[in-house]
């Protein structure tokens, strides 16, 4: 079975205590939705430690090839090794999913019949060898899925004005005590290590009495930042949108939070329309035709045996629309 990745940094195979294992989050539903077939072409703009990717190209069967995208060089060295018994039907590139368009025209994966984005942090990120995406291991403060990028959760920490920090916890971790937390994490600096920042967290809001961890939001919302996630996610739905057959072609995106996943529903809602006009104009003006259709209707969810096997899928969220043919109407 392929469900589970057991490698190290460097895509080798490692002993048991150095695992680092990555389960596909809603494997069987992606597969299904994607339905993949022999010939077919797709991308996976997340391709993480490779286990969709390898669902999706033996489901497909002989002659599908896939474009294999991930930001991380880390991320990509395994699924190199784990993809590479699909030899030349796979073409790996280190890229941030907002530039797809260009990425796809290079390798030659200008048209596909269905594109994969499944957004967030991987198992290897959040490990032990991570790069700071986590408190729960005390690793320096970085936070960038691509280690080229120009700015880290360090400098943001470090070197923001309180408010620019308050602003950042608060839009992308929806933390109503941003300000109390920002003040905390000025007062502390200089913060080095993802357990410094936590501590800072918490002595801003207590370290008990929530569900969930309370630096889980600030996390988020740093990441979110040094990695510009929405923009990207913005600019690469229209890309991913553009690059699919038609008709036919299917776009599949699980996201993890609900800024993410608002994203995503107002895409599709948007593309699934026949006419963006506000409800009290009588007639049609903007002329907008519906250029999807829904396939998941509500985002779908793991089940509870998926979540019983695998706790961290619980907030993934799997959204699915295909391409309609030129001048179809959808329901408006
Ligand atoms: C949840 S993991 C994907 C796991 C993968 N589906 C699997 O089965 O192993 C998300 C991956 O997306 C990558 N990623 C996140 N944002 C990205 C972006 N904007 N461009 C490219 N890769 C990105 C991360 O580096 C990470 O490896």
């Amino acid at each position: 079975m392929h469900g589970v990745v057991t490698v190290n940094r460097r895509g080798r195979k490692t002993s048991p205590d150095k695992e680092v294992s990555h389960t596909p989050v809603l494997l069987h539903e992606v597969v299904s939705l994607l339905a993949p077939r022999p010939g077919g072409r797709y991308i996976d703009g997340t391709v993480g430690l490779g286990g969709h990717a390898v669902a999706l190209l033996t489901a497909a069967g002989e002659g599908a090839s896939l474009l294999a995208i991930d930001a991380d060089p880390d991320a990509l060295a395994v699924a190199r090794q784990r993809l590479a018994s699909f030899g030349e039907r796979v073409t790996l590139v280190q890229a941030n999913f907002a530039t797809l368009q260009e990425v796809a025209s290079s390798t030659g994966y200008q048209q596909v019949s269905g594109v994969l984005l499944d957004l967030g942090v991987s198992s290897l990120q959040f490990g032990p060898r991570g790069r700071g995406f986590t408190f729960s291991w005390d690793q320096p403060l970085d936070m960038r899925m691509d280690p080229s990028l120009p700015v880290s959760a360090r400098e943001i920490v470090n070197d923001w004005e309180e408010q620019d920090l308050a602003g950042v916890i608060y839009q992308y971790g929806e933390e109503r005590r941003s300000r109390a937390i920002a003040r905390s994490i000025v007062r502390a600096r200089p913060l080095m290590t993802t357990a410094e920042l936590a501590r800072a967290v918490e002595q801003a809001v207590g370290g008990a009495g929530s569900r969930i961890h309370p630096a889980t939001r600030t996390f988020q919302a740093l990441r979110i930042a040094v990695n510009r996630e929405l923009d990207s996610l913005t600019s690469a739905l229209r890309q991913a949108h553009d690059l699919l057959d038609v008709p036919g072609g299917r776009l599949a995106v699980i996201s993890y939070h609900s800024l993410e996943d608002r994203i995503v529903k107002g895409f599709f809602r948007q593309a699934a329309r026949d006419c963006l006009c506000p409800p009290e104009l009588p007639v049609c003006r903007c002329g907008h035709r519906a250029t999807v259709r829904l396939v998941t209707h509500g985002a779908i969810q793991p089940s509870p045996t998926e979540l019983a096997a695998n706790p961290r899928a619980r907030s993934a969220r799997l959204r699915v629309a295909e391409r309609l043919a030129e001048n179809a109407s959808g329901p408006s």
